[in-house]
């Protein structure tokens, strides 16, 4: 079994790197790492390439998964940087996204451009809920150490948000916000991979705190989360016992 842990802002330290692979794919090259560990295959994958050169809108979203499922892998551990929209959940706070509300523009979005006929993907349980029940469980359920049920919005970026706009978002719904995490859930369950994904909550949105965020205070905050975080995605990699038999990820294609 293969596994891919994706980063976003900052970057993982996997330790026992083995392999750096580059591959073509349909959509360009898409540069990861492979480490092996008790047999199993983990690829890192940052998110915006290597160097993290390419911003939110113009990362691409379809050589990345499109080179993890090429790669074999079946299970996706994603975190991604988010703003909070609630007063309860603040910097440095993780957060496990269950459900997403899609405000991005103008990014290409899915596998199904009409070449095999009309294809919708369900999006009842968009991120993988047999992954979110490992995760909660190595945490023990304590939202100190992560907050659960989350929905996510997603903007087109890079730009950040207006006031305005963060107190729209709050009112349907969105408990915090990100730049990244749409197209990327979607396309991996066109492609019946299961994800999941946390969020490192590095700022309050605009309009809730006075002072925004610094990028060096972002920085730093990220810095804390990404080593427990790389550690619970390789605990659960190792010993989690994880099935591809007991969700809806390989389900979830509608053919019209
Ligand atoms: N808005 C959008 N994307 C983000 C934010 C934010 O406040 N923080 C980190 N990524």
């Amino acid at each position: 079994m293969k596994y891919a842990i994706i980063g976003g802002t900052g970057v993982y330290s996997l330790g026992d790197e083995v392999k750096e692979i580059t591959m073509d794919t349909p959509y360009g090259k898409i540069d990861f790492t492979v480490m092996e560990k008790d047999g199993k295959e983990i690829v890192f994958l940052p998110r915006h390439g290597k160097g993290h050169g390419r911003p939110p809108h113009l990362i691409n979203y379809l050589g990345n998964m499109w080179a993890l499922k090429e790669y074999g892998v079946e299970f996706i551990f994603s975190t991604v940087a988010v703003g909070s929209t609630r007063n309860d959940i603040i910097p440095g706070d993780l957060v496990l996204i269950r459900d997403f509300l899609d405000f991005t523009k103008s990014r290409p979005m899915t596998f199904y451009d009409g070449s095999d006929g009309v294809v919708h993907v369900s999006m009842a349980e968009p991120y993988c809920g047999m992954l979110c029940k490992k995760i909660i469980k190595y945490n023990n359920d304590d939202i100190e150490n992560i907050k659960d049920n989350i929905v996510y919005v997603c903007t087109e970026g890079p730009r950040f948000e207006t006031a305005a706009e963060i107190r729209f978002y709050s009112q349907i719904g969105g408990d915090v916000v990100g730049m990244t995490n749409v197209p990327e859930v979607v396309l991996a369950k066109e492609l019946s991979m299961c994800y999941c994904a946390v969020g490192i909550v590095t700022n309050m949105c605009t309009g809730l705190v006075s002072v925004e965020a610094s990028g060096l205070e972002i920085v730093s905050i990220v810095d804390d989360k990404k080593n427990y975080l790389t550690n619970m995605f390789v605990d659960i990699i190792l010993n989690g016992e994880l099935r591809t038999d007991i969700c809806s990820c390989r389900s979830s294609l509608i053919k019209v």
